[in-house]
């Protein structure tokens, strides 16, 4: 069986690699979804990437996940401090969802310390630029089930 998993981007990470490269690196976001489609070419995996600037919209994508993916890496950009709607989405869906960000939030302002969908993730991965996807989706794996503790 393959195993189905949603890379779900969320407001301004589609201007990666021009944005902010001190913070979030010179790395795109279509490298991004490269290297992770390259990542799972090593397992029975399809990866489905998506991205939104607009909350509802990453909601609607959630809430779509819901009947085909078995796992979602989300990174929600500023909405993660802010959007009890994401947060309500995640819960509703019933999907194990992996919270990854590029920075490490907790070393920078303090407004960025709260993330209010980490309670509803499965985890959260901060602060290792684009290979924290890389991580998310391993350790997804691991918990699906389709990597095993030793892998
Ligand atoms: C981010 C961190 C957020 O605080 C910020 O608003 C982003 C990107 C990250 O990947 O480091 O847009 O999620």
């Amino acid at each position: 069986m393959t195993t189905k998993l949603l890379l779900l981007n969320g407001p301004n990470l589609n201007l990666l690699g021009t944005r902010e490269p001190a913070i979030y690196g010179s790395t795109t976001l279509d490298d991004i979804i490269n290297a992770c489609q390259k990542h799972v070419q090593n397992y029975k995996v399809e990866l489905r990437a998506s991205h939104s600037n607009h909350e509802g919209e990453l909601i609607d994508i959630l809430h779509v996940a819901r009947r085909w993916a078995d796992g979602v890496i989300f990174n929600p950009g500023a909405y993660t401090h802010t959007s009890i709607a994401l947060r309500d989405a995640i819960s509703a869906i019933g999907l194990p969802v992996i919270e990854v960000h590029l920075s490490n939030i907790h070393a920078r302002e303090e407004f960025r310390h709260k993330s209010v969908i980490a309670a509803v993730c499965l985890g959260q991965i901060s602060g290792f630029g684009w290979q924290g996807y890389i991580l998310a989706i391993d350790a997804m794996l691991r918990h699906l089930g389709v990597l095993s503790d030793l892998d």
